[in-house]
Protein backbone atom coordinates (compact mmCIF):
# COMPACT_ATOMS: atom_id res chain seq x y z
CA UNK A 1 0.00 0.00 0.00
CA UNK A 2 1.55 3.25 -0.75
CA UNK A 3 2.53 5.87 1.68
CA UNK A 4 -0.25 8.22 3.33
CA UNK A 5 1.29 11.58 3.20
CA UNK A 6 -0.85 13.83 4.65
CA UNK A 7 -0.38 17.96 3.56
CA UNK A 8 -1.05 20.73 6.05
CA UNK A 9 -1.08 23.78 4.14
CA UNK A 10 -1.21 27.40 5.74
CA UNK A 11 0.24 30.69 6.23
CA UNK A 12 1.71 29.73 9.82
CA UNK A 13 2.47 33.28 10.52
CA UNK A 14 3.43 32.51 13.54
CA UNK A 15 3.39 28.97 14.24
CA UNK A 16 1.16 28.18 17.00
CA UNK A 17 0.40 25.63 19.77
CA UNK A 18 -3.01 24.55 18.09
CA UNK A 19 -1.36 24.09 14.80
CA UNK A 20 1.24 22.01 16.50
CA UNK A 21 -1.50 19.84 17.59
CA UNK A 22 -2.75 19.37 14.77
CA UNK A 23 0.68 18.08 13.23
CA UNK A 24 1.31 15.63 16.78
CA UNK A 25 -2.45 14.34 16.43
CA UNK A 26 -1.59 14.11 12.48
CA UNK A 27 1.18 11.84 12.54
CA UNK A 28 -0.94 9.36 14.67
CA UNK A 29 -2.86 8.97 11.57
CA UNK A 30 -1.09 9.31 8.54
CA UNK A 31 2.36 8.02 7.52
CA UNK A 32 3.60 11.40 7.01
CA UNK A 33 2.63 15.39 7.73
CA UNK A 34 4.01 17.65 5.71
CA UNK A 35 3.53 21.31 7.12
CA UNK A 36 3.39 23.36 3.81
CA UNK A 37 4.28 26.81 4.45
CA UNK A 38 2.57 29.14 1.86
CA UNK A 39 4.91 31.31 0.00
CA UNK A 40 2.92 33.73 -0.50
CA UNK A 41 4.49 37.14 0.10
CA UNK A 42 2.25 40.42 1.82
CA UNK A 43 3.32 43.07 4.16
CA UNK A 44 0.78 41.81 6.53
CA UNK A 45 3.25 38.71 7.36
CA UNK A 46 5.77 39.38 10.51
CA UNK A 47 8.21 36.64 9.09
CA UNK A 48 9.25 35.67 5.79
CA UNK A 49 8.34 31.99 4.60
CA UNK A 50 11.83 30.75 4.90
CA UNK A 51 11.63 32.02 8.53
CA UNK A 52 8.35 30.45 8.72
CA UNK A 53 10.01 27.43 7.67
CA UNK A 54 13.06 27.56 9.80
CA UNK A 55 10.80 27.92 13.38
CA UNK A 56 8.82 24.89 12.23
CA UNK A 57 12.52 22.87 11.44
CA UNK A 58 12.92 23.32 15.53
CA UNK A 59 9.15 23.06 16.74
CA UNK A 60 9.22 19.36 14.49
CA UNK A 61 12.65 18.32 15.54
CA UNK A 62 10.79 15.85 18.24
CA UNK A 63 8.32 14.96 16.13
CA UNK A 64 9.28 12.01 14.24
CA UNK A 65 7.06 11.54 11.05
CA UNK A 66 6.46 15.71 10.49
CA UNK A 67 8.47 17.31 8.13
CA UNK A 68 7.57 21.08 6.71
CA UNK A 69 8.43 23.02 3.21
CA UNK A 70 7.46 25.97 1.49
CA UNK A 71 4.93 25.87 -1.23
CA UNK A 72 4.04 28.54 -3.95
CA UNK A 73 0.92 28.11 -7.09
CA UNK A 74 -2.15 26.22 -6.11
CA UNK A 75 -2.21 24.14 -3.27
CA UNK A 76 -4.04 21.02 -5.24
CA UNK A 77 -1.16 21.03 -7.82
CA UNK A 78 1.49 21.22 -4.72
CA UNK A 79 -0.29 18.15 -3.08
CA UNK A 80 -0.10 15.99 -6.11
CA UNK A 81 3.38 16.54 -7.19
CA UNK A 82 4.23 15.61 -3.69
CA UNK A 83 2.82 12.08 -4.19
CA UNK A 84 -0.32 13.11 -1.79
CA UNK A 85 -4.36 12.98 -1.84
CA UNK A 86 -4.95 14.67 1.19
CA UNK A 87 -4.92 17.82 2.50
CA UNK A 88 -5.07 18.26 6.51
CA UNK A 89 -6.70 21.38 8.12
CA UNK A 90 -7.54 21.98 11.93
CA UNK A 91 -11.13 23.27 12.57
CA UNK A 92 -12.08 25.52 15.37
CA UNK A 93 -15.08 26.74 14.81
CA UNK A 94 -18.35 27.85 12.83
CA UNK A 95 -16.54 30.59 11.52
CA UNK A 96 -13.50 28.59 10.50
CA UNK A 97 -15.91 25.63 9.28
CA UNK A 98 -17.58 28.88 6.42
CA UNK A 99 -14.10 29.32 5.19
CA UNK A 100 -13.02 25.71 5.52
CA UNK A 101 -16.20 24.90 3.12
CA UNK A 102 -15.56 27.49 0.21
CA UNK A 103 -11.28 26.22 -0.03
CA UNK A 104 -12.45 22.27 0.51
CA UNK A 105 -15.30 22.59 -2.13
CA UNK A 106 -12.83 24.57 -4.34
CA UNK A 107 -9.92 22.55 -3.83
CA UNK A 108 -12.47 19.51 -4.78
CA UNK A 109 -13.61 21.32 -7.86
CA UNK A 110 -10.01 21.72 -9.16
CA UNK A 111 -9.11 18.09 -8.21
CA UNK A 112 -11.45 15.54 -7.60
CA UNK A 113 -8.82 12.99 -6.40
CA UNK A 114 -7.78 15.14 -3.67
CA UNK A 115 -9.43 14.97 0.11
CA UNK A 116 -9.50 17.44 2.13
CA UNK A 117 -9.50 15.96 6.20
CA UNK A 118 -10.56 17.87 9.21
CA UNK A 119 -8.63 17.53 12.75
CA UNK A 120 -10.91 19.25 15.59
CA UNK A 121 -8.57 21.50 17.07
CA UNK A 122 -8.36 21.20 20.95
CA UNK A 123 -10.48 22.70 23.31
CA UNK A 124 -7.73 24.46 24.99
CA UNK A 125 -6.48 25.97 21.52
CA UNK A 126 -9.63 26.85 19.93
CA UNK A 127 -9.43 30.26 20.66
CA UNK A 128 -5.71 31.08 19.50
CA UNK A 129 -5.85 33.09 16.51
CA UNK A 130 -1.71 33.94 14.53
CA UNK A 131 -3.52 37.79 14.10
CA UNK A 132 -4.50 37.85 18.33
CA UNK A 133 -1.68 36.55 19.44
CA UNK A 134 0.62 39.38 17.31
CA UNK A 135 -1.62 42.00 18.45
CA UNK A 136 -0.90 40.76 22.55
CA UNK A 137 2.42 40.43 22.03
CA UNK A 138 2.81 44.09 20.35
CA UNK A 139 0.77 45.56 22.99
CA UNK A 140 3.87 43.79 25.69
CA UNK A 141 0.94 41.05 26.99
CA UNK A 142 2.29 37.24 27.12
CA UNK A 143 1.54 34.66 24.34
CA UNK A 144 2.50 31.81 27.21
CA UNK A 145 0.41 28.48 26.05
CA UNK A 146 -0.66 29.94 23.02
CA UNK A 147 3.07 30.04 20.94
CA UNK A 148 5.40 27.47 21.36
CA UNK A 149 8.26 29.41 23.40
CA UNK A 150 10.76 29.80 20.66
CA UNK A 151 8.14 31.25 18.80
CA UNK A 152 7.31 33.54 21.63
CA UNK A 153 11.08 34.80 21.80
CA UNK A 154 11.04 35.32 17.71
CA UNK A 155 8.24 37.24 17.54
CA UNK A 156 9.16 39.48 20.42
CA UNK A 157 12.34 40.23 18.48
CA UNK A 158 10.51 40.77 15.33
CA UNK A 159 8.33 43.14 16.83
CA UNK A 160 10.81 44.67 19.20
CA UNK A 161 9.10 44.01 22.22
CA UNK A 162 11.11 44.18 25.65
CA UNK A 163 11.05 40.79 27.40
O1 LIG B 1 -3.54 29.55 7.21
P1 LIG B 1 -4.36 30.06 6.08
O2 LIG B 1 -3.97 31.48 5.77
O3 LIG B 1 -5.82 29.88 6.33
O4 LIG B 1 -3.96 29.18 4.81
C1 LIG B 1 -4.59 29.39 3.56
C2 LIG B 1 -3.90 28.57 2.46
C3 LIG B 1 -2.44 28.91 2.36
C4 LIG B 1 -4.06 27.09 2.76
C5 LIG B 1 -4.66 28.91 1.13
O5 LIG B 1 -4.63 30.29 0.94
C6 LIG B 1 -4.06 28.23 -0.09
O6 LIG B 1 -4.25 27.05 -0.28
N1 LIG B 1 -3.30 28.99 -0.91
C7 LIG B 1 -2.67 28.48 -2.12
C8 LIG B 1 -3.36 28.98 -3.39
C9 LIG B 1 -4.59 28.15 -3.70
O7 LIG B 1 -4.51 26.96 -3.98
N2 LIG B 1 -5.73 28.81 -3.62
C10 LIG B 1 -7.02 28.18 -3.81
C11 LIG B 1 -7.44 27.51 -2.50
S1 LIG B 1 -9.13 27.19 -2.46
Amino acid sequence: MSKKIAIFPGSFDPPTEGHLNIVKRGVEIFDEVVVAVSGSISKKYVFTPEERVALWKKLLKKVPGARVETFSGLLVDYVKRRGSKIILRGLRNVTDFEYEIQMATTNRKLNPKIETVFIMTEGTYSHIAASLIKEVVTMGGSAKGMVPPLVEKELRKRLQVPK
